[in-house]
């Protein structure tokens, strides 16, 4: 069955132009990737996990989490917490924000996070995980997801018993990443289980987990009945791959690679500052660079250089054609004078008073 990743798909009210979503990713889903996810062809995109108890603290970084690019539309965010009032607080502070859904993590399964009851830990407590569906679904009239991974131990199916009740409890969809917590990226994502989700809920189900092409997305698709699949890891520094999903191909130029990674990079610095940008970059350039694309030794000279500019410099050095690639790029890129800024919302909810 050929299965057409240009449908268009409802998650509450919010139209989805295309089935193919961005995953949410800590570290890595900034908004240049998310802008970027966009544009090649991701109908929906997430930010990463956002601390509930950082929003409701008013920690400034935190806060730069809540960001929404104009062009970024339509944009979950996702926030995680273990407190019904906190995370209520939050959702609203995501809806001013000018986000499209507000997401759930029900999925992380890292012990920093389950060991405060957040995260995959609340598969395990299905009465509080319904609660906290509930009280963030009354709270904003946006409409509510959850991400959740199978159960906690390996072979749990925790998600079929737990799903249907999250539904019940307010959630418009549910992203089933079907590997269990104790798992993390080990072995392989058990779509069955996605099936079998679709089969009990009358929501969209988003298929997550191991979709790596066009050929994987479309098996997924017409073997689960899911609405979506989201793509993680297999787009990080490689956008080309949505587009490969989407239909065209995934072999960019050397100039397109280059001035896709300058876009990303001048993106990034704009939007976490030049110091924290330099650090959190570094892992982008093996991811952009490898793949066949450039030499190895390549990628370890730009590890070193201690500015971004003489990164740049570097790339343009390897790539020439690329300036002509980027400026058409910054062309069709919207300014980002666009965006909504903290500073405009309302000020009862930003804390102010
Ligand atoms: C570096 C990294 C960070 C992640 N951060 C989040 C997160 O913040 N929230 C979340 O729900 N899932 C997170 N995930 C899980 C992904 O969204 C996705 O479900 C998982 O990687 C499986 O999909 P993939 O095989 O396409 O990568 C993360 C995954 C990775 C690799």
């Amino acid at each position: 069955m050929n299965i057409d990743l240009h449908d268009t798909w409802f998650l509450g009210e919010v139209e989805i132009p295309t089935r193919l979503v961005l995953a949410p990713m800590a570290g890595v889903s900034v908004q240049a990737f998310r802008r970027q996810g966009r544009r090649y062809g991701a109908g929906l995109v997430c930010s990463e996990m956002v601390s509930v108890a950082g929003i409701q603290h008013r920690n400034e970084r935190t806060l730069g989490y809540l960001r929404v690019g104009s062009d970024e539309h339509p944009l979950a965010i996702q926030i995680f917490g273990s407190d019904p009032v906190a995370m209520a607080e939050a959702a609203r502070m995501v809806e001013a924000a000018g986000a499209d859904v507000v997401d759930m993590n029900f999925g992380c399964p890292v012990t920093k996070v389950t060991k405060t009851g957040a995260g995959a830990s609340l598969l395990d407590d299905p009465d509080h995980a319904c609660g906290l569906v509930e009280a963030v679904a009354t709270a904003v009239s946006l409409p509510v997801s959850v991400k959740m991974r199978r159960g906690v131990e390996n072979g749990s199916r925790t998600c079929l018993e737990v799903g249907p009740r999250l539904v019940a409890a307010g959630a418009s969809s549910l992203t089933l990443h079907p590997r269990s917590a104790k798992q993390m990226y080990t072995g392989t994502a058990d779509h069955s289980l996605t099936a079998e989700l679709v089969s009990l809920v009358d929501v969209p189900v988003i298929a997550s987990g191991d979709v790596t092409s066009r050929a994987k997305a479309q098996s997924v698709l017409a073997t689960t009945g899911a609405a979506a699949v989201m793509v993680g890891r297999a787009a990080q520094g490689n956008p080309w791959v949505l587009r490969e999903i989407m239909g065209g191909d995934d072999n960019p130029s050397r100039e397109e690679v280059v001035a896709e990674l300058i876009l990303f990079i001048r993106e990034t610095v704009r939007e976490l500052g030049d110091q924290r940008a330099n650090g959190f970059l570094k892992k982008f350039y093996g991811w952009y660079l490898g793949r066949g694309r450039f030499p190895r030794p390549f990628k370890q000279e730009l590890v070193m250089l201690p500015t971004i500019a003489e990164v740049e410099a570097r790339l343009f050095a390897a790539a020439p054609g690329a300036r002509f690639v980027l400026e058409r790029l910054l062309h069709e890129t919207p300014d980002p004078a666009d965006e909504v800024l903290l500073d405009s919302l309302p000020i009862s909810i930003y804390g102010g008073g």
